[in-house]
């Protein structure tokens, strides 16, 4: 069937959206300021980089070099593989796991469309590296959401054309994405952040009852 899926990694297949937040929340702290929670919507779904300035902006500290700001971001990196050192199927998040299973056996095809740098190496972690026929992370591309380029990789690599694809996302910056490359969106989250999704669901629970065959 040349019909697919693809999934954002952070906040759709696992939650690990806190585990960057708090990441970033204690290089704030290191920093002398605070990065309070209801910015943490900022990051969802933008680059390792682009997070960074958003913090530093919070913190008034814009002015620093590019080499002082790499040394930054690694050091959130560490923190945030430290985090999620302890990731297991267990955290894979409601539904997610019957879902794959489900629409694989349909015979969809699935791939992961993901900014982040430890998309793969989380997927290994959770056991579930093998319902994704395609992996497109944040090692596979140059350009960060709300540019489609992670899921037309991904679409390529499965040879699907995007007006076949489905994403699933739970950022703003993502929904953008699948829209920018022409592709269904069901978001999964709060309806204010994910306007322009064609079908917004509270949870990912709630993708098993959800009418995904009439996007095709
Ligand atoms: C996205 C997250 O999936 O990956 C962002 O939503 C994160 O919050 C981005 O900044 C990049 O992740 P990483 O692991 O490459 O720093
Ligand atoms: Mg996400």
């Amino acid at each position: 069937m040349n019909r697919a899926f693809i999934f954002d990694l952070d906040g759709v297949v696992v939650n690990t959206a806190k585990f960057h937040y708090q990441a970033w929340k204690q290089l704030a702290q290191s920093l002398g300021f605070d990065f309070p929670e209801e910015k943490g919507e900022l990051l969802k779904g933008v680059s390792r980089m682009e997070s960074l300035e958003i913090v530093l902006e919070a913190g008034e500290m814009t002015h620093l070099k590019a080499v002082e700001k790499e040394v930054l971001a690694d050091s959130k990196n560490r923190l945030y593989l430290d985090f999620i050192s302890g990731l297991s199927n267990e955290d894979i998040l409601p539904g997610i796991y019957e879902f794959l299973l489900r629409i694989r056996s349909e015979g969809y095809r699935t791939a992961l469309g993901s900014a982040s740098k430890s998309g793969g190496l989380i997927l290994r972690r959770l056991g579930i590296e093998n319902l994704f026929d395609v992996i497109a992370d944040g090692l596979s591309i140059t350009r960060a959401k709300p540019d489609p380029e992670v899921f037309l990789t991904a679409a390529e690599g499965l040879c699907v054309n995007p007006g076949n694809c489905v994403v699933v996302e739970d950022a703003r910056a993502g929904v953008a994405a699948a829209k920018n490359g022409g592709m269904h969106c069901i978001g999964i989250g709060k309806e204010e952040v994910l306007k322009g999704a064609d079908l917004i669901l509270k949870h990912t629970g709630l993708l098993l009852e959800a009418d995904y065959k009439s996007f095709f």
